[in-house]
């Protein structure tokens, strides 16, 4: 197939484009570089011996974007890009609704002008808000998003289901990431965020490298077994293998929902201790005051995957912790 991924040589983008050559497509990209770097490209090139054909671009720029469709006889659309900071979606939010929404808008009409008929669509377990029960599964309640952010994800699902009953021949697929972290086994590709990282892994490894003194653990009086929040880690490598099995299984007219996760939730504390332990690294942490907006618990149900994509998480937590390293120790400077 010919796939189209928007945001290509981001954080999860990259990883995906990497697992899409390698099970034989041709893939072609978008990126503005907002929140990535151009030698994602030559690194991706390395790993799989193969280009991708690249458009430098913000999606929302419909007269280029509709260039690319023009130009490339598509079948599938991987949409990742986005922005995806929490904390900046809050005081930010026009740009993010933009950004966001008005480049999905974008992608939606051209596919339909097109006839593009089959769309994966980055969405996040944010959509569930807080959970009543876990592990959540697809049927799981839809909850209140806290932020900017996670609002344009459930409005994103929201157009994306429309514009398929819309088009009944579109295959739209809502995958709902939980918790990705780990890096490419290469140490080439991975998490770089700039400035301080909102997210606990990149902040992990800052901390480990020396770049930032002292995590700050957000809260240890939840209600969990030792009171740090707990969620749902996987590595990006798996989350990428997830989304090949999603464009190639999930090619029916319909809108398909799928967690992808590991079905396993790991505390804070939990998580800072397999990095310590599997790096043989200090990672030294403070106890501080919860953080807004955040929940005591957030684990998948994976079954759906399994059943319906023949997909689970292969690597474990120790995966995720070594990999991050491997990639901080080369690429943080
Ligand atoms: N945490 C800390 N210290 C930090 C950062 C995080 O203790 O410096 C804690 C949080 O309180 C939480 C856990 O680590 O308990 C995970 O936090 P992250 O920020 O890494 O991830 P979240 O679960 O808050 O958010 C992630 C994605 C969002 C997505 C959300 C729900 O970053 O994009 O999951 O799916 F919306």
């Amino acid at each position: 197939m010919k796939v189209l991924v928007t945001g290509g040589t981001g954080f999860i983008g990259s990883h995906v484009c990497v697992e899409l050559i390698q099970a034989g497509h041709d893939v072609v990209v978008i990126d503005d570089f907002s929140n990535s770097k151009p030698a994602v490209l030559g690194y991706i090139k390395e790993i799989t011996g193969k280009e991708v054909k690249f458009y430098e671009q913000n999606v929302l720029d419909e007269q280029k974007t509709e260039k690319v469709f023009q130009e490339n006889d598509l079948d599938s659309i991987i949409h990742c890009a986005a922005f995806k900071a929490v904390g900046e979606s809050m005081v930010k939010p026009i740009e993010y609704y933009t950004n966001n929404l008005m480049s999905t808008l974008v992608i939606a009409k051209l596919m339909k002008k097109y006839k593009v008929n089959n769309i994966v669509f980055s969405s996040s377990a944010t959509v569930y808000g807080d959970p009543e029960i876990v592990p959540l599964t697809e049927d799981s309640k839809l909850g209140e998003t806290t932020n900017p952010y996670g609002s344009t994800k459930a409005m994103m699902e929201r157009i994306l289901t429309d514009v398929q009953r819309a088009v009944p021949s579109m295959s739209v697929t809502l995958l709902r990431y939980f918790n990705p972290i780990g890096a490419h086994e290469s140490g080439l590709l991975g998490e770089d965020p700039k400035g301080i990282p909102n997210n606990l892994m990149p902040y992990i490894m800052k901390v480990a490298a020396g770049q930032l003194e002292c995590l700050g653990v957000f809260g240890n009086d939840y209600d969990t077994p030792d009171g740090t929040g707990v969620r749902d880690y996987i590595h990006v490598v798996d989350l990428a293998r997830g989304h090949v099995a999603a464009i190639e299984k999930y090619a029916t007219p319909g809108v398909h929902i799928c967690n992808l996760g590991t079905g396993k939730g790991f505390s804070v504390l939990e998580l800072v201790e397999a990095f310590k332990r599997v790096n043989n690294i200090d990672v030294p942490y403070v106890i501080k005051e919860r953080r807004p907006g955040d929940i005591a618990t957030c684990y998948a149900d994976p079954t759906r995957a399994k059943e319906q994509l023949g997909w689970v998480a292969e690597k474990g937590i120790d995966d995720m912790c070594r990999d991050s390293w491997n990639f901080a120790k080369k690429n943080f400077k």
